[in-house]
């Protein structure tokens, strides 16, 4: 099973600098996250998002309008907007679920969210949803158990041979992000000064620091292996 890491933001400088030194395979966005810079358009920056991405580099845009047409006349315009495939993010509403319905039969590639229990997850995967977004944090913090939720949609997947992924999404911790992985998603999407968390740890300078400064202090300041 591949894994994959996706950066939860839509700023195109963040995810090239974020790209140099994480192994980020793709980028979601929502209405929330493109809200947060009115000074370019929402479009604007899923067309700068786009372009520091490669084709085959997932990128996920989230349909605003809550009616069955409106969802499928948003999911043309942002598949109209861009030349390759961009998989459509549609909230599991009743109104969601017949656009999925609708778009899943025009071949369009679905990412079911806003899920916060099994069986909306499960349904939107029989109806054909190739990725489901189970909000971690918002379950936790009302009074759910998301873990719990991942691990029997996983389950319910596998017993079903359903071929949807499970792509974790609202983290506000690392740990969440562990253990959600250690449930059984197959990717998670995370935000920017989060992704910098996974990564930094202040023993990690320390030791390096350490290092460092044996090695110069018995060969001389500046001095590398062979120079
Ligand atoms: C995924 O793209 C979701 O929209 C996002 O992770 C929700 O995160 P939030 O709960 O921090 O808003």
């Amino acid at each position: 099973m591949s894994f994959t890491l996706l950066m939860d933001g839509a700023n195109a400088d963040v995810f090239r600098s974020l790209s140099q030194f994480l192994p980020l395979d793709g980028v979601t966005t929502n209405p929330s996250i493109l809200a947060k810079n009115t000074t370019i358009s929402a479009e604007e920056q899923l067309v700068r998002i786009n372009e520091v991405l490669s084709p085959n580099q997932p990128l996920h845009v989230q349909a605003i309008a809550e009616t069955v047409d409106g969802i499928r006349k948003e999911a043309e315009q942002i598949r109209n907007a861009f030349e390759r495939e961009i998989c459509i993010k549609v909230p599991v509403s009743t109104e969601g679920m017949k656009a999925i319905k609708h778009l899943v039969q025009d071949g369009v590639t679905i990412t079911a969210t806003g899920i916060f229990t099994t069986q909306q997850a499960f349904l939107a995967a029989k109806a054909g949803a190739s990725y489901v977004a189970p909000y971690v944090n918002r379950i936790d913090i009302q009074h759910g158990n998301s873990m719990e939720v991942i691990r029997r949609i996983r389950q319910l997947f596998d017993t079903y041979g359903m071929p949807a992924r499970i792509l974790a999404a609202s983290f506000k911790n690392v740990r969440q992000i562990e253990e959600a992985m250690l449930a059984g998603v197959h990717e998670v999407t995370v935000a920017p000064d989060l992704l910098e968390v996974l990564l930094n740890h202040q023993g990690t300078d320390a030791a390096v620091k350490q290092f460092t400064n044996e090695f110069s202090n018995a060969f001389g300041e500046g001095k590398t292996l062979f120079e």
